[in-house]
């Protein structure tokens, strides 16, 4: 059912578009993980702001273009608030859930200002560093059982989820007793069959983290959880919802991505030998490597906004209530840029990539995901030299479109 609130399908088309007869469809699912859908090619040609239709039949505006990506992702006229009215959504199972204020990613300045300056400490470029024996450690623990049980090994289950779920639960305080749990919660949150689950989903994580928000209370802990519960809550700056809210958005935010960077990179790389085999010659490739693979797989495909105000950009006018939507694998290969953007590359500039997005919504935890995927794909590929895959590529599956891009299962021998 398309939202009253939003006008119906405009023909308006940009200079770059004039010409397109039928909005492309946002998402669509990839055909290779590792580069963006073949249906979106249309929309490489058109940057650099395209119309796409979204799963409702609802228009948006897709930005396509590096340049006015990071214009736009800086411009307050932009709202992330998921709560109003006709704000853009790229499946039914997020308009279920619209009406739940989501920490951080969801709100708008001041109140976003106000939560990100309470978490900036705790995800400081020296914060992670000092992370790093922690989790070479953690890595290090799980390489060894995946080598006394194998070859072979899964390695979505036996490392690319394990490694930022372990990570994570020691810097927030969150017991990884739990996580079958909270990975089951995460993942249904994320890609739920429907609504209903999607809901159930978020009401068990409500629950749970409120009871360990309770029990912090009274036994403190030494995790960025702990010291929200003493410092915020106890001080009355937070409230219990709050704080259980910012929980979920670190938890999820926190692992689900990185396992999928983990999983697809390791996929790309045994796919790519010369690049693998250059970057096990020089391991001082490594961070450029990861920002590589940053670029290129862009797994979070799909920041969502909604225009506060009407916005004159790229010779058009994004109106009032408009949704705009950026595809970061579109923008992370734009030529203007990249020079065949196409090509993994360990020696152009990445620095620039939106795969962490841009502006004020910038990836709180990058410092922290940057490290754990050096040390982890460093460490796997010194480890087991090796490695390649136990199944035919194309039949290794992945995940769909309209969630985080990533690998379902990756069967492994060495
Ligand atoms: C490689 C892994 C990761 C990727 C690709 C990634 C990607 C992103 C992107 C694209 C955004 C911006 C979303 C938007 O503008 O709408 C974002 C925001 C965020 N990320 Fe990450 N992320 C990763 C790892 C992490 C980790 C390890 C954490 C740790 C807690 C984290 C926590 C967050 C939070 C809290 C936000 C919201 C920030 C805000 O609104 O101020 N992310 N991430």
């Amino acid at each position: 059912m398309p939202d009253p609130t939003i006008e119906t399908p405009r023909t308006v088309e940009t200079p770059h578009s004039a010409g397109t007869a039928h909005a492309v469809a946002f998402p669509q699912d990839r055909t290779c993980p590792y580069h963006p859908p073949t249906g979106y090619d249309p929309l490489r040609e058109t940057r650099p702001l395209a119309r796409i239709t979204l799963y409702d039949g609802r228009p948006a505006w897709l930005v396509t273009g590096h340049a006015l990506a990071r214009e736009l992702l800086a411009d307050p006229r932009l709202s992330s608030d998921r709560t109003r009215d006709g704000f853009p959504v790229t499946t039914a199972r997020l308009a279920g859930v619209r009406d739940r204020r989501t920490a951080l990613l969801g709100v708008d300045d001041p109140e976003h200002r106000t939560q990100r300056r309470m978490l900036i400490p705790s995800f400081t470029l020296k914060r992670a560093t000092s992370m790093r024996p922690r989790i070479q450690g953690i890595v290090d623990g799980l390489l060894d059982r995946m080598t006394d049980q194998g070859p072979p090994a899964e390695l979505v289950r036996d490392f690319a989820l394990p490694v930022p779920s372990m990570v994570i639960c020691e810097l927030l305080g969150v017991p990884y007793a739990d996580h079958e749990f909270f990975e089951e919660q995460s993942r249904r949150l994320l890609r739920g069959p429907d609504v209903a689950d999607v809901l159930d989903a978020r009401d068990r994580l409500e629950a749970y983290l409120g009871d360990l928000v309770d029990r912090k209370r009274k036994e403190p802990g030494d995790g960025v959880l702990d010291d929200l519960v003493q410092q915020r809550l106890g001080e009355g700056e937070l409230d219990r919802a709050e704080v259980v809210s910012l929980a979920i958005i670190l938890l999820i935010a926190g692992h689900e991505t990185t396992a999928n960077m983990i999983s697809l990179g390791t996929y790309t790389l045994l796919q790519h030998p010369d690049r693998l085999a250059e970057l096990r010659a020089d391991p001082a490739l490594l961070p450029v490597a990861v920002e590589e693979l940053m670029r290129m797989l862009s797994i979070a495909d799909g920041l969502l906004r909604q225009a506060d105000q009407d916005i004159e950009v790229a010779g058009t006018t994004i109106r009032a209530g408009d949704g705009v939507i950026f595809s970061t694998s579109v923008i992370n290969r734009d030529r203007t840029l990249y020079e065949a953007p196409d090509e993994l590359d360990f020696h152009r500039p990445t620095r620039h990539h939106v795969a962490f997005g841009f502006g004020i919504h910038q990836c709180l935890g990058q410092n922290l995901a940057r490290t754990e995927l050096e040390i982890a794909l460093g460490s796997l590929f010194a480890r087991l030299p090796g490695l390649r895959l136990a199944a035919p590529p194309q039949e290794i599956p992945f995940k769909p479109g309209d969630t985080i891009q990533g690998m379902l299962e990756l069967p492994v021998t060495w």
